[in-house]
């Protein structure tokens, strides 16, 4: 297990958040998993988005998984599951969405990660939203092999 770190980040408009989604994406392996955290509204599914955009390699539309709770997408060299748990009706719910697995084996970005319960997976980079201005200030934690891919 490797040193857990924290690094706390302003971004001042959507395009810095949707820069910072760019550079973890050409970071994260499969079996990483990103929790985010923070207010409706704060940016998490920008952040997913802008990821999953550009793991792909293309401008697909990312709708936000509020309904469906898990959206995957089969991108080179990684599958990757967005997920919003905000709906979600009880933690083992959780089992039923193939989740677990998908922890396991794909790159798995999380909003409303409490709502994970006991399946909340211990190696995860979580990235927690909140308003700062007109901008937003991001606070990581996580192992520091994943916080590093937040840096310029
Ligand atoms: N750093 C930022 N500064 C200002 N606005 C931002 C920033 N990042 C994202 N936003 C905006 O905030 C809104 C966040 O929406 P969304 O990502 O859907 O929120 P959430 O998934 O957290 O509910 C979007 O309109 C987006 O353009
Ligand atoms: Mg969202």
């Amino acid at each position: 297990m490797s040193e857990l770190r924290h690094l706390s980040l302003f971004l001042p408009d959507e395009e810095a958040t949707a820069a910072l989604g760019r550079r973890l994406a050409g970071w994260l392996k499969p079996g990483d998993t990103v929790l985010l955290d923070g207010p409706i509204g704060s940016g998490k599914t920008h952040l997913a988005r802008a990821l999953i955009r550009a793991r792909l390699g293309r401008d697909e539309d990312v709708p936000s998984p509020t309904f469906t709770l898990v959206q995957s997408y089969e991108a080179p060299g990684a599958e990757i599951w967005h997920a919003d748990l905000y709906r979600l009706t009880h933690p083992d719910e959780v089992l039923e969405l193939g989740l677990e697995d998908a922890f396991a084996r794909a790159i798995c970005l999380v909003e409303w990660p409490d709502r994970l319960g006991r399946h909340l997976p211990e190696r995860a980079l979580r990235l927690s939203f909140a308003a700062e201005g007109e901008g937003r200030r991001l606070e990581a934690s996580g192992p520091a092999d994943l916080v590093a891919g937040l840096e310029p």
